[in-house]
């Protein structure tokens, strides 16, 4: 049983890299589930209606969010109703949306939940106490537990990982947009990775045009983030599972631009 996971999609450049990889990923990786990150989806912040349809009907089983989630205030608009669409589950109570699904593949069930980290973010409910809570009300439900830990330091992430080790198939985490290298199952069968990175824009700076957060930098005066144009990445990672015990065997980053071929 194979779950693959597309880190943040960026802007247009993002849902074009979609359209175009995806299809060529389920053919050589065979997942069985597909999950995307498409926080940065619209104008590479939040999502709206459309965008939403567009990356399911690109290949997406389940799309989550992230701390940009309310940046297109459309969303209020169909986020009860996005039956495949997962907001960070430790935002407070009274939140707008759903923090898991569960999804039927095959004769087994996957729980796809996303929460957000606290280290340099908003300061919402305690994630690891959420997850927990989650994770047994679900246990009995699915088989299989995919987490996109949505944080941004390192230290949390990794916390998250081995807090859940053998609770879990997987901690994924997004939101740097910048993928790391440490791609690992844990000593009890979680497959974890800090970051998955960033599907969109290859020669930005997190995805947007570089000029613009250079010169933020430089001046600190306030600037317009635009997504940046030009060539273009597709970042993500592919996790074999054994379906049987919900612990995953493998996890591989998927890490594809011009520097680096598609198929490795
Ligand atoms: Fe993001
Ligand atoms: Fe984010």
């Amino acid at each position: 049983m194979k779950i693959m996971f597309i880190g943040d999609v960026v802007g247009s450049p993002g849902r074009n890299v979609l359209k175009e990889y995806l299809p060529k990923l389920k053919g050589k990786y065979r997942p069985d589930f597909t999950v995307v990150n498409g926080e940065n989806a619209a104008g590479g912040k939040g999502i709206n209606e459309k965008i939403y349809h567009e990356i399911k009907e690109a290949g997406a089983d389940v799309i989550t969010l992230g701390n940009h989630a309310w940046d297109k205030k459309e969303i209020f608009d169909f986020i009860d109703d996005a039956k495949d669409l997962v907001r960070p589950a430790n935002f407070p109570s009274g939140t707008p949306g759903v923090g898991y699904v569960i999804k039927k593949v095959g004769n087994k069930s996957v729980a796809v939940i996303n929460a957000q980290g606290r280290v340099f973010m908003n300061d919402n409910d305690c994630p690891f106490r959420k997850l927990e809570s989650i994770v047994d009300e679900v246990r009995g439900k699915a088989s299989m537990i995919f987490i996109d830990f949505h944080a941004e330091a390192t230290s949390e992430k990794q916390a998250v990982g081995w807090f859940l080790d053998g609770q879990v198939t997987a901690v994924v985490g997004t939101h740097t947009h910048v993928q790391t290298a440490d791609e690992r199952i844990l000593p009890n069968g979680t497959a974890y990775i800090s970051d998955a990175g960033m599907t969109g824009p290859y020669d930005g700076i997190l995805g947007m045009d570089r000029e613009v957060i250079i010169n933020r930098f430089l001046t600190n005066l306030p600037a317009r983030f635009e997504v940046a144009k030009g060539r273009e990445q597709c970042n993500g990672v592919i996790i074999d599972v054994d379906p049987s015990s919900g612990m995953s065997k493998s996890i591989k980053r998927i890490s594809i631009n011009e520097d680096r071929p598609f198929f490795d």
